[in-house]
């Protein structure tokens, strides 16, 4: 029975995430009643991953909601809506952000009144978060069926429960393909900056029982050519409608390498990455973030002074290199144009 911590949690008018800062040294929980504590949490990745960070966006807004003392109901929306505003500007990349924001702020919208719209603000959070543990156990069911006794997987950053609000996306089918018996041994790449391979994918794979092998971002080449690599699932934090896929930095080179490796190359994602009103890498933006977290690896500075960094944080992988996306709806496959708008609609 695979047991692992809950990233994320509402617990009666406060919020407790584990700080993913500390990971793997020590696993302590931030606990907090204050929604701007969340924010902070988003913007310096206490809490990160497409859909953990949405799931935090949508708590965020469930603790103003349930502190504010507003009299009136236009009053509250205001601050419910502000409050949205900072929690958006945390970080642009994945989409689930935005989407959880609107989500909880159209319900808010659409009570009929103060006590109800802070009701509802409240149940919407609490939607988003079990909707997203229950799609990935969708995802893991559609997921296992890809992979065979024995296989290797190969996997970047941390798109694993950690990520999400239990159960992870690419880490689901092989968390549900161990619970149905199968060995499975996986390559975390370490993933450089921020090092979620390293930390996270390799802590909570190893907790679970997974074999798991840390390999350098720049080994993927090697690995490859001397390694019986049967598959590739990767995470998203947003895939537009015509299947172009933003995830972090790092994959897609790998799926540069799988594809001439013929490694089929898989994104699992909740059908909320799938942003429809984006058609390309053009429609969105690709987070940079501070070139001292290239510069410096945790703590230490590796780089002579006055040398500067550039940092994207994210990548874009084009569709004619992705094999399927896994979703809660089903395996979407190329034509994306068609198979995403279908998926997504179900
Ligand atoms: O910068 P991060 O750690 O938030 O980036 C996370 C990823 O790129 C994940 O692969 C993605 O969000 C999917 S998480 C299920």
């Amino acid at each position: 029975m695979i047991n692992l911590p809950r990233t994320i949690e509402w617990v009666d008018g406060k919020v407790r995430l584990i700080n993913q800062l500390l990971l793997p040294e020590r696993l302590e929980y931030i606990e907090t009643e204050d929604w701007r504590r969340i924010a902070k949490a988003i913007k310096d990745m206490e809490i990160r991953g497409a859909p953990a960070i949405g799931v935090a966006a949508a708590f965020a807004l469930a603790l103003y909601a349930y502190h504010d003392s507003s009299p009136s109901f236009e009053g509250f929306l205001e601050g419910l809506k502000r409050a949205g505003e900072v929690l958006a500007s945390t970080r642009p990349t994945a989409v689930n952000l935005f989407w959880a924001i609107r989500r909880v702020l159209s319900a808010a919208e659409k009570a009929g009144g103060l006590d109800e719209a802070r009701r509802a603000v409240i149940d919407e959070a609490l939607a988003v978060q079990r909707e997203d543990e229950e799609a990935n156990r969708k995802i893991g069911e559609y997921g296992e069926k890809l992979i065979e006794d024995g296989d290797t997987l190969i996997t970047v950053c941390n798109a694993g429960s950690l990520a999400t609000s239990y159960w992870g996306t690419a880490t689901a089918p092989i968390y549900t393909a161990l619970e149905k018996g199968k060995r499975v041994r996986v390559f975390a790449l370490e993933t450089r900056p921020y090092l979620q391979g390293a930390r996270l994918t390799a802590w909570e794979l190893s907790r679970a029982g997974v074999e798991v092998y840390v390999v350098t971002d720049n080994s993927i080449g090697i690995l490859a050519e001397k390694e019986r690599i049967d598959l590739a699932i990767v995470g998203a934090d947003r895939v537009t409608r015509l299947g172009y896929v933003a995830n972090k930095i790092g994959t897609y080179p790998l799926s540069l390498v799988a594809r001439v490796h013929n490694i089929p190359f898989y994104v699992a994602a909740p059908t909320s990455s799938i942003d429809l009103e984006a058609a390309g890498p053009e429609d969105f933006e690709i987070e940079k973030r501070n070139p001292e977290e290239v510069l410096y690896c945790r703590g230490k500075r590796i780089a002579p002074e006055g040398v500067s960094a550039l940092y994207y944080a994210f990548d874009i992988t084009p569709p004619q290199l992705v094999t399927g996306i896994i979703t809660e709806n089903g395996v979407a496959y190329p034509p994306y144009e068609k198979n995403l708008v279908r998926i997504k609609s179900f």
